[in-house]
């Protein structure tokens, strides 16, 4: 098989998780145009038929799908069908939820931190394998995992999310180590506070706030020039190198420290 530079090949067939939330919506818009297949995966069903018509007006083949992302086998089975159909040349998995422990809970909800766990990570990174496999037979493709600057923290208010975020970077870094050389582009999203309603429902200040308009551009600049990761806005960045100077019992205090909290916590 001819090997096609992943970089300057036309990405015709696109799959985006998580396409009903806030910076799913904006990469699907912007990623719709004549000639594109669009693979949008949500669970709300009004906010999937908004955005499948929207992406249709703009002259995108779309093909939306209703599906929770808590039934891996399912997603599985359904990301091989998308497969057959359209081929997949970009695959972003943005579909995620949050959760914070409320102070009157001693621990997370185990029922909530197992849905939180398959939906931001165990099935995340099997959909980026299976997708990865089929790339590799095409001989390119690019895939987006969308972690989160939280993954960078061990937060005891939210030791579900942060570890599932730290999780899914892991993987990604590895993922890049076996599949760039093979011409699969692996790009890992740490984003800090998006102006969406995962992020609205926090209590209390949101620093260095990104709209999710600004996040897609940004996300797709990365896809396109095959960027490993993009942690922003920049701040974030100054702060992990200057983090790396404090002693581990100062950085223990400030994460006992952190008061977080949520207007409501996160639905099925
Ligand atoms: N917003 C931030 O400040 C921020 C910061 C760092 C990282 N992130 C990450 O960015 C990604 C996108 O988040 P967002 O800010 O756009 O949040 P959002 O507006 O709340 O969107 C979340 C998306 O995930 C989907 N989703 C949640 N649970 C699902 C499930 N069980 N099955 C299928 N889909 C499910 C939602 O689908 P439905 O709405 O249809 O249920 C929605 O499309 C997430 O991975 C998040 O962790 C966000």
């Amino acid at each position: 098989m001819n090997k096609v530079s992943t970089s300057r090949h036309e990405l015709r067939s696109v799959l985006i998780t998580g396409a009903t939330g806030g910076i799913g919506m904006e990469l699907a818009k912007r990623y719709a145009k004549p000639g594109r297949v669009l693979m949008l995966w949500g669970r709300n069903k009004e906010r999937l038929d908004a955005i499948a018509k929207l992406c249709c007006a703009r002259g995108a083949e779309v093909f939306p799908r209703q599906i929770d992302l808590s039934n891996g086998e399912a997603a599985l089975a359904a990301l091989r069908e998308d497969q057959a159909r359209s081929g997949l040349d970009l695959v972003i998995l943005g579909a995620g939820l949050s959760d914070i422990k409320s102070p009157d809970q001693q621990t997370e909800d185990p029922a909530g931190v197992l849905r939180l766990a398959l939906v931001n990570y165990a099935t995340p990174v099997t959909l980026a394998t299976a997708a990865a496999q089929s790339m590799l037979s095409q001989g390119y493709g690019k895939i987006v995992l969308i972690g989160s600057v939280a993954g960078f923290y061990e937060l005891p208010f939210a030791a579900s999310y942060s570890s599932s975020k730290a999780g899914l970077a892991c993987f990604a870094h590895a993922a890049n180590l076996a599949w760039r050389p093979k011409n699969i582009q692996l790009t890992l999203v740490v984003p800090g506070f998006v102006d969406t309603p995962m992020s609205q429902r926090l209590e209390g200040p949101r620093p260095f706030l990104v709209s999710a308009g600004s996040a897609a551009c940004k996300i797709m600049k990365a896809v396109k020039s095959g960027q490993a990761e993009l942690i922003f806005p920049w701040q974030f960045r100054v702060m992990r190198i200057a983090e790396r100077l404090l002693p581990a019992f100062l950085r223990k205090h400030i994460l006992q420290s952190l008061d977080v909290g949520q207007k409501e916590h996160a639905g099925g």
